[in-house]
Parts: structure tokens; sequence; C-alpha cells
């Protein structure tokens, strides 16, 4: 998984290629390069490893480039190290790649024995090796474009360029996105739309095996050696770069931005105590009022999402829903029953598990496909017939805050909206998202107590996290937030389950944190909070209901009272802001934590 773009160019785009693969470095950042051919058509190339700001010394070397291709990685084959830094060269041909190459063994073995050095441990360099054998025998890369294709197994978004060809990028995919930009004197392959906006908005979406031929002046576009024409679509992103106003980290500056985003989705959508008609789309109350079954597919936080909107549906209705990992359901056997809603949840619209679920659920049976999405021009969003864009504004940092709270709301307006024909209880609902706006304040005043906790999490090697109802994937999100930024493990369990075995983990050095809103089911949880205390285990508990403070062994982090609806959307605040404290007492890069990207556009 990477993120790949392209300029073709007469002018020096040495500049503009670092600063367009910047803004795609959510993608990876475990080494980035630039390849240029310069007016003499010579190629140039320069590598590094670690975040693409470490290029910025050698950016001298390609002075007069004017065409070139650059790449940041995410190692999936082969270590974070310079070797297996994009681009591969194959003597005069450069290659860019997002994707994985499925059959690179078998191809390598072709390839070695044809007489090619390998240079890095990586899938993709068989990709330049292949276009240049094809090449050597055609001295057309046109066609050896098609014949490479042709051989590889997986996945690919490929940028290529030919010494041979002046001023011209080869560009094909399959499986990983690709955009072609339109500008003026100058065209453009990318990943995604952000490094081409400062130039241009009019793009064209390259498809599954299609390829394209770009010069600073032509667009051609191909399916197999057929040219074909294809819409030039015009984004209506707004340019606007995302800063850190003032906040140390975009993580802390997202966890403060979630206060005005759920004000604005309310003042969006919700009425005097209705939510405003078809918010997810022209017709889509009258859908919505059809479907006896949903299937939530999403990864990582957003499938933390899909199960907290899985209880409040089956709370509210008799709708029956099922959320899975996106990553399963591509290889699952999966029952659709008549009237079932496909939704699948996803901040970037870009994660390919969650893509290629979607394209295997619109070739089954679902009545419809919902998609729930941050990123307006997204793969996924183009895919899913239904879209619902949560406008919360680029989200940078890697862990997700905003993202979650903005996925809640939705899913709970979705709830309402579903709900309705169950009884009449849409206005008491709305009540309590108002609260919403009301009670998040207050929980920006607890980060002084959740700074000096953190310390206590600060030497641990694991910790327990523990909820239930829709507490628990609060405890799973929660869990995620602590491990991907502060690299301590922790693990998330109903808090029944703790008796039937994760409690003999729990010693006096185990850290404990529970979620627990005044409801229902608060007098189980205590119970469970007593067996973890009975074994000297150190609890920190999230909480409005008034419990005493045994020892100093327990911790309480009091929450503001809320109704049981919204506690979700609440509670996960002060978790959040938890894990960054942590992040930061152990120093870690809490906006890109090791080993992950943004967006993961692998399966
Ligand atoms: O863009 P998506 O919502 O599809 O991403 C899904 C996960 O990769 C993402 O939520 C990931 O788990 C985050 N790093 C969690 O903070």
């Amino acid at each position: 998984m990477c993120g790949i773009f392209g300029i073709a160019s007469t002018k020096s785009t040495r500049n503009k290629l670092y600063q367009g693969l910047m803004k795609l470095e959510y993608r990876g950042y475990d080494s980035s390069g630039i390849s240029g051919t310069h007016i003499s058509s010579k190629l140039s190339t320069i590598k590094a490893t670690g975040p693409i700001k470490n290029l910025r010394t050698k950016l001298t070397s390609l002075t007069n480039i004017t065409t070139g291709i650059a790449h940041t990685r995410w190692a999936t084959h082969g270590e974070a190290i310079l070797k297996n830094a994009h681009p591969h060269l194959s003597e005069n041909i450069s290659i860019v790649h997002n994707g994985i190459i499925e059959n690179y063994i078998e191809l390598k073995s072709l390839l070695k024995k044809k007489g090619y050095l390998f240079k890095s441990d990586t899938d993709s360099e068989v990709i330049s090796h292949l276009i240049h054998m094809n090449y050597e025998k055609t001295k057309n890369m046109e066609s050896s474009i098609i014949s490479t294709t042709k051989k590889l197994k997986g996945s690919y978004a490929i940028g290529c360029i030919n010494t041979n060809y002046r001023n011209t990028i080869f560009a094909a995919c399959k499986g990983s996105p690709l955009i072609i930009g339109k500008g003026i004197n100058e065209n453009f392959i990318a990943s995604d739309i952000m490094p081409i906006l400062s130039d241009t908005k009019n793009y064209i979406t390259l498809d599954d095996d299609e390829f394209a031929k770009i010069t600073p002046s032509k667009i051609s576009i191909f399916n197999a050696n057929k040219a074909i024409s294809k819409k030039v679509k015009t984004s209506k992103i707004n340019t606007e770069q995302a800063s850190l106003s003032g906040h140390k980290h975009f993580m802390h500056k997202e966890i403060y931005e979630q206060k005005s985003i759920l004000k604005e989705m309310t003042s969006r959508y919700v009425g005097t105590n209705k939510i405003l008609s078809n918010i997810f789309g022209p017709g889509t109350d009258k859908i919505l009022e059809n479907i006896d079954h949903i299937h939530f597919v999403a990864c990582g936080t957003s499938y933390h999402a899909s199960l907290v909107a899985k209880d409040w549906i089956e709370e509210y209705t008799t709708i029956t829903c099922t959320a899975e990992v996106a990553s399963e359901y591509k290889y699952k056997k999966i029952n659709v029953l008549p009237k079932t809603l496909f939704v699948s949840i996803s901040q970037s619209g870009e994660t390919a598990d969650t893509i290629s679920s979607l394209k295997k659920a619109l070739k089954l049976k679902y009545s419809n496909t919902l998609a729930i999405c941050n990123v307006a021009e997204s793969t996924l969003t183009r895919l899913s017939k239904l879209v619902f864009l949560m406008n919360a504004g680029p989200e940078i940092s890697v862990a997700s805050t905003k993202a979650f709270t903005s996925q809640l709301f939705t899913l709970l307006l979705l709830t309402i909206v579903i709900s309705r024909k169950f009884g009449n209880i849409e206005s008491r609902m709305v009540k309590d998202i108002y609260k919403i706006n009301e009670i998040i304040d207050s929980l920006y005043k607890l980060e002084t107590d959740i700074k000096k906790i953190s310390t206590k999490f600060k030497n641990k090697e694991h910790t327990i996290f523990l909820g239930k109802g829709t507490s628990y994937p609060i405890a799973l999100e929660a869990a995620l937030k602590l491990k991907e930024i502060s690299y301590i493990h922790a693990s998330a369990y109903h808090s029944g389950e703790l008796k039937h075995g994760p409690l003999a983990l729990v010693d006096k050095k185990m850290p404990v944190v529970c979620f627990l809103p005044d409801n229902h089911l608060a007098r189980l949880v205590l119970s469970n909070l007593a067996e973890v205390e009975a074994r000297q285990g150190q609890t920190f508990i999230f909480t409005n209901k008034k419990i005493p403070k045994k020892n100093k062994k327990v911790e309480i982090i009091k929450m503001p009272g809320c109704p049981d609806l919204i506690a979700p959307i609440l509670y996960i605040i002060p978790a959040q802001l938890l894990s960054y404290h942590v992040a930061l007492k152990k120093k870690t890069d809490v906006d890109k934590p090791r080993n992950l990207a943004k967006s993961v556009t692998v399966e």
C-alpha cells in the first residue's frame, strides 16, 4: 500500500513532485522516492527511508527534471530499507507501484533466468523488468504495458517512464486506485485527488484493466489496444490545507474538532423534533422503510462504529444486523435474505478490504448499498449506490478520532430513520442528540485529570479494557487507540467475559480500564470490576455512577450524566485523550505511528 504521483510536463517539476507526494503521505511513510527525466533525456532518481521530508536534501540532484514519477511506500514485501524504496529501475525504465503482485516469485524466477538482476526484495521490481523485457522485444511501450499487465496477478496502480519517450508517463491499474489530472500544458497521475488540486480540479478515473499514455498536452486511454474516451470529472473538494491551528499534533486537534463537527452535523440533519427528510439521499426515507436486515462491513475504527450501530438498531427495531470486518466478509459465504441493505463504513473510502467487499456485495442480491464515508470522490463513494458524506474535514492523524464520532453520529441518524415505523420514539431520540452538544464541553475539561492518570500507563506493557452493551465497542476502540499510538498492548473484553479466562491476566500490575455509564447494565459491570479489585488489579473507571473509591488502586474519571443512547459518542472522547497523553509520555510519533498508514490500500 503506497501513494503514487506523477507529472508529465515540459517545465521543471522537482518541487511540485515533492509537494504533491507530501499530500499522499497518509498512504505510507516507510520510504519515498522520485524519478524524472532531464531535458537531455537522462534519468535521475532519488530515494530515502522514513518520512517524505527525508527526500528534501536529495532534491538538488533533480534540478532539471521535467516529467517525473514519485512514490511513498508502506512496506508489504521487503523491509522498510533504502533498496526497497520505489521507483524501481530497469535501465532506462522507471516504475512506481501501489498494490501487491501476488505471482511475483514466479515472475522473478522467470526474469532471473533471462538475466535480470534484482536490487530489491519487493514484489514491485518485477514490473520494471517485465516492461523492460517486453519493450526490448517490441520497442513499443503501449504493447509492452499490455503484455506486462497480462502477466501480473494481484492488484496494481503503476506509473512508468521510459527515457525513449520524451515527457511521457504510462499508467495502468487494476484493483488499486489511480486518477489522471488534466492540467494546462501538464497532466498528472495520482493515487487520489489531493496532490493535483493546486493545479487542476479536472480528472479522469482510470478503471481496472485500462492504461493511459500521458504527455503534457494529451491524455490517451486504452482498454487492451483499443483507444477509449472517458468522462472528465470536476472535483468539488476545497483545496484549503489542513493545519495544526495551534495544536501540537493533528490527533489533538481532531479530538477537539469533534465538538464543532457534531454541532454542524446536528444543524445540518436534525430538526426540532425529527430528523430531516431523505438525509441519506433522494428517496432514501422510503428505501430505508423497506429494510428487514442490514449487513455492516468496515475495518478498524470504522468496524467498531458498526458494532455500536448493530446494537442500536436491534434495540429499537426488529431489523437484524450483522457487522463484519471487511477482510473476512470478502472471503466468506454470505447469505443475503430479501430486503437486506449493505452498509460500508470508511473514513477514507480507499480501504482495499472495504472496497473489495462492496464490489462483492454489488454482485449479491442486496436491495441497496449505502457507503458512509468522509472523503468525497473516493473509490467507495464512486462504487456505492447510496452515499452519505460525513464532511468531518480531512482527518490527518493515522489514529482515527473525529471520523469515529462522526460515523457514530451518522449511524445514530440511520437508527432513528429506520426505527420510525417501529414506534413513536423519534422526538425523544432527537432530544438526546441535542444533549451531545450540551455535554461535550465538559469532556474536554477532564483533560488535566486524564493527563495525570496517563503517567500510570507509561511503563505498562499490557492493559485491559472493559465495557458492556454499547460500551464494549467503545472498549475495543479505546484499546485500539492505545495500541496504535503508544505501542502498549491492549485487549478489550465484554466485562462479563473476564471471568471466562482473561481474569487470569489480572495481578497488581495490570491496569484495567472500564467504561461504565450509569444504566441498567451498571450493576453487572460493577460485579465484574469487583472481581478485578479482589485480584488487586488497578482499575480506571470512566463513569457517571456514584461509586465509592475503596482504595488508591481505583481511579474514577467522573463523566457527566447523559442519556444512554448517546453514551458511546461521549465516552470515547476522554479515552482518545488518554491514549494521546500516554503516547506523549512515551514520546512516540503520535500522528504517524510506526508500521501504520492512514489508508490501507492493500488487502
Ligand atoms: O479509512 P477507513 O475508515 O476505511 O480505515 C479503516 C481502518 O484502517 C482505520 O480505522 C484504522 O483502524 C485506524 N488507524 C484506527 O485509528
